[in-house]
């Protein structure tokens, strides 16, 4: 039997004896979290012998970032999910400080993770010197070797300027017998670039070219790229760090981007059209794409964000996953629906077809003394709930009739004086997600909105929530909003109200876990 490291070993004992399923029963049920302690990135999301495996950045030991190790889990059916012991440990001299983001990929037998290894050696001088480099481990679909030659890849090879410490996030794939890889860098420039490599064998690569770069455009470090071919169409994502707000269309911060153009693989030259935000909410980040054995082109992202996360002090875990996403490219743009597996746990229905609804919701604060705190009686009247339709596990989608209503919202987590609220704008074509009122006294950054145009004299809500995550979806996926909502889960009603009348269908499922 192999040997692993202490680091290893003492990584799985703790994740078994501290599992947080034992002492929190509060968890999302469809989106993966880690088993104790705090996770960010997915990585290596990748197919390995038939199953669907997922990796992330994973520090075991509090609910912080610290020291990345790899957690796993693996799935048959992208929505439940089987926890496996930890992959990776920073264990070795060239990754002590961490196994940073990276891919994976189904070779032969054999399962290749590459990953950003991290070094930080304090000087003589009391300085630190950092560097990233790529280095690969292979395994079985459960414990994994790390290559005797790694780092595999070294920033020495870049175009002079670039950064040896902003140096990682490789995403792999094969074109015939060759592997390729673009890993995100630091240019001399101030900004991101992509670094593309290609191998004949995965412990030796060369440096090609500098495939894309942000030119102080984009943002600054280009974090986490994904780079492949859909519907015709050549896809980038990249995680752009420090992005500056352009209107509603790029919000300020780490984002994720989109560019759809077109790939010359004899040339390695990607000709890009305009960068897009791929998901308009507060929690969102650093998304990995596999591609399935039907050939569905398959995201899954980070469901929480660096500068505002809010994870409860009594919660033994921070972070989680969105439910992955079907990808496909319509229009030169990237449209995202949650997988249809989804669908196998729909619960009891409701269908609700052309309902009235004209007045207010409350307001919490001012309005709690008049309507006692509490959402459905503060509606009064005016605003509506449906019979059957409530709960915080659900999938609902909601489509609004063209008309002259001002505006239409849906409260959810409603309850105990607390509601989230999304609205639609028709004048202004915007739709905003609001959790000033969820109940969380540290939250200071509480709504995101985004351009929503109708379609065939409608506008189409699709609303997926599970507990605290909550994934809107405008339009058939055209727009995506996925953000955190830490409400008491005893709060479960959903309230609907129109500033003037509005006419809405219904279509209601429960989620229930198998
Ligand atoms: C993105 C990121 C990656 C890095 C990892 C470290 O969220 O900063 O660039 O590999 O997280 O945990």
């Amino acid at each position: 039997m192999a040997v692993y490291s202490e680091k290893l070993e003492k990584a799985r004992k703790y994740e078994v004896e501290n599992s947080a399923d034992i002492f929190n029963t509060e968890k999302p049920s469809f989106h993966i979290t880690p088993p104790v302690g705090w996770i960010n990135d997915p990585n290596g999301f990748s197919c390995y012998k038939g199953e669907y495996h997922l990796f992330y950045q994973y520090h075991p030991y509090s609910t912080h970032w610290g020291p990345m190790h790899w957690g796993h889990v693996k799935s048959k059916d992208l929505i439940t999910w089987e926890q496996l012991p930890c992959a990776l440990a920073p264990d070795e001299e060239y990754d002590g400080q961490g196994c940073f983001s990276g891919t994976a990929i189904q070779d032969g037998d054999r399962h290749v993770l590459i990953y950003t290894s991290v070094v930080d050696k304090e000087q003589q001088d009391g300085t630190h010197l950092i560097r990233q480099t790529q280095s690969i481990a292979v395994g079985d679909g459960e414990n994994y070797e790390k290559l005797i030659c790694n780092p595999v890849i070294k920033a020495d090879c870049l175009p002079e300027g670039s950064s040896p410490v902003d140096f990682r996030d490789p995403k792999i794939w094969k074109e015939g017998d060759r592997f390729y890889a673009v890993v995100g860098s630091f240019a001399g420039d101030g900004s991101g670039q992509l670094a593309l490599f290609s191998a004949d064998s995965v412990d030796d690569w060369r440096f090609e070219k500098i495939l894309d770069a942000s030119r102080n455009e984009y943002g600054k470090m280009w974090e986490c790229p994904d780079f492949f071919e859909l519907d015709g169409r050549q896809v980038l994502i990249v995680s752009p760090q420090f992005m500056e707000s352009r209107d509603l269309e790029i919000h300020g911060g780490n984002n994720v981007l989109y560019f759809v153009g077109d790939y010359d693989r004899e040339k390695m030259e990607f000709h890009r059209g305009e960068g897009f935000q791929v998901d308009y909410g507060l929690d969102f980040y650093a998304p990995e794409t596999t591609e399935g054995p039907d050939g569905r082109r398959i995201m899954i992202g980070w469901l929480q964000s660096w500068d505002n996360y809010l994870t409860p002090e009594q919660q033994k875990w921070s972070g989680m996953m969105t439910i992955p996403r079907e990808l496909s490219v319509q229009d030169g743009k990237l449209i995202q629906r949650p997988v249809r597996e989804l669908e196998n746990y729909y619960g009891k229905s409701v269908q609700e077809r052309s309902v009235h609804v004209s007045g207010g919701s409350f307001v919490p604060g001012r309005d709690a003394k008049k309507y006692a705190g509490d959402a459905a009686e503060g509606a009064g009247q005016m605003a509506m709930e449906i019979a059957g339709v409530r709960g915080r596990q659900f999938d609902m989608t909601v489509e609004v009739e063209s008309g002259s209503y001002e505006r239409f919202e849906i409260d959810v987590a409603c309850g105990n004086g607390h509601k989230t609220m999304i609205y639609y704008e028709p004048e202004a074509s915007v739709l905003t997600f609001d959790r000033t009122y969820s109940g969380h006294n540290r939250d200071t950054l509480c709504s995101r909105s985004a351009y929503v145009k109708p379609q065939n004299g409608k506008i189409k809500l699709r609303v997926v929530m599970d507990r605290m995550a909550l994934e809107i979806f405008a339009n058939d996926g055209e727009q995506a909003l996925t953000s955190l909502v830490y409400t008491e889960n005893d709060a479960d009603r959903i309230v609907f109200s129109s500033k003037k009348e509005a006419v809405f269908t219904v279509q209601f499922y429960e989620l229930v876990k198998k």
